[in-house]
């Protein structure tokens, strides 16, 4: 199996814990409570340390064979659709490694700190972290669904292209909503509750 092939299952089992991983946010929505009673719920699979240990493997695969693709394929790649597939590719790239040293390593291991809501919270509710914190988690969604609609019409352009199109910006709309409501979600004003003191630590200069 070459890279192509590797990346591309890689990135579908990684796809299937981010899935998870902003279903989890959304649910916020409905109440930070909500959201740490569902996170925890699914922390008993995502944390199991073989599957954890697997999707740290697949956030590093993902990491270093995206790079080694783009590195092959920047100077053929014209057009919208390839070029945003190689854009959002660097950005999640970017921001996996920084949001699981943040999380998996800082958050828990450094800080001590349990990484739930509040984690997630502190930063976009403190000036000045969040005008830093807001666009680098709506880039990291967005960039989630760039990189898939660039898939997609790239892989349905030959069925019909006006389709793939449609296809592709509902795509991209979805990731507009979808990052537009967990930063809303995340708001202390929102939730109407106000995040505990030991998670201001975190404003120390966390990713
Ligand atoms: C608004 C966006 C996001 C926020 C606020 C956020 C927040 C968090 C938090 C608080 C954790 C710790 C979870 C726990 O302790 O159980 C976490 C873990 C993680 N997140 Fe995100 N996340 C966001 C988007 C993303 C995206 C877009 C990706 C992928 C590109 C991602 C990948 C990960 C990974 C790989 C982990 C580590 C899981 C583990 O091994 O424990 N996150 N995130």
């Amino acid at each position: 199996m070459n890279t192509k092939k590797l990346h591309y299952f890689s990135g579908i089992t990684l796809s299937l814990f981010i899935g998870v991983h902003l279903f989890n946010h959304l649910t916020a929505l409905f109440g930070a409570s909500l959201h740490m009673q569902v996170m925890d719920a699914l922390r008993l699979v995502y944390r199991n340390p073989v599957i954890e240990t697997l999707l740290l493997i697949a956030v590093l695969f993902q990491i270093i064979s995206g790079v080694q693709l783009v590195r092959k394929v920047r100077k053929q790649s014209a057009g919208f659709y390839p070029k945003l597939q190689i854009y959002t590719g660097l950005y999640v790239a970017f921001f996996l490694v920084a949001h699981t040293v943040a999380t998996v390593w800082q958050g828990r291991q450094v800080l001590q700190l349990d990484t739930n809501f509040y984690y997630a919270a502190i930063v976009v509710n403190a000036l000045p972290a969040a005008l830093f914190f807001m666009p680098y988690y709506f880039l990291a969604v967005m960039s989630v669904f760039g990189h898939v609609a660039a898939i997609h019409y790239q892989k349905t352009q030959h069925l019909s292209v006006i389709r793939a199109q449609k296809h592709a910006k509902l795509i991209l709309i979805a990731g507009v909503v979808i990052g537009g409501l967990i930063l809303l979600s995340l708001q202390e004003s929102y939730q109407g509750i106000e995040i505990p003191k030991e998670y201001y630590k975190t404003l120390g200069g966390a990713f």
